[in-house]
């Protein structure tokens, strides 16, 4: 079985995606790395370089590209991945596979993402008073696709332990 995480920018994704990918004794993938390796460039620089649209189609074809394949792992997408070019229902329709929702509230989400925003071209240049108003109007667009998820897990307060434990006992 292929395990989709999905979720907000620092919703813990890659975090929780490598444990659960050690426990499961499956392959790991990132979908920012995976594009980043295919397109030999940081994910910033895509996005300075050839934009965001560029960005959106080069993630749509791997993304389909991966769930193509035959072997199972976890993959953990970008924020954005399922909210563009029909990713979502991609995802839904694709076959032995199961995506999940790494669920954090607004606050959690904002705190986690003051840091490390430099990395993350939607957000970089945004103060952190910016980030909070950003991050709402973001969310609310966005669960639109994100509640389309096959399983939902609610991350605020939870260790890694606890998460990789309760999708375990969902996928059981
Ligand atoms: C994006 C999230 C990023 C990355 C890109 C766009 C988004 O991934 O794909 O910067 O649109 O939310 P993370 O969710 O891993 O930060």
């Amino acid at each position: 079985m292929k395990i989709i995480l999905l979720g907000y920018m620092a919703s813990g994704k890659s975090t929780v995606g490598k444990c659960l990918a050690k426990a499961r004794q499956i392959p790991f993938v990132d979908l920012d790395k995976f594009i980043e390796q295919q397109e030999k460039k940081t994910i910033p620089n895509i996005f300075k370089e050839n934009g965001e649209v560029y960005f959106r189609l080069k993630e749509h074809e791997y993304l389909i590209e991966l769930l193509s394949k035959k072997e199972d792992f976890v993959l953990s997408l970008g924020g954005g991945t399922p909210c563009y070019a029909g990713n979502m229902n991609a995802i839904i329709t694709a076959k032995n596979t199961i995506s999940i929702y790494l669920k954090g509230s607004l606050k959690t989400i904002s705190e986690r993402l003051q840091y490390g925003k430099e990395n993350r071209p939607l957000v970089a240049h945004l103060s952190d008073s910016e980030l909070t108003e950003f991050v709402a109007k973001h969310l609310f667009e966005r669960s639109f696709f994100y509640e389309k998820a096959d399983m939902k897990v609610k991350t605020d307060g939870k260790s890694l332990k606890e998460v990789v434990q309760e999708i375990e006992l969902l996928l059981s």
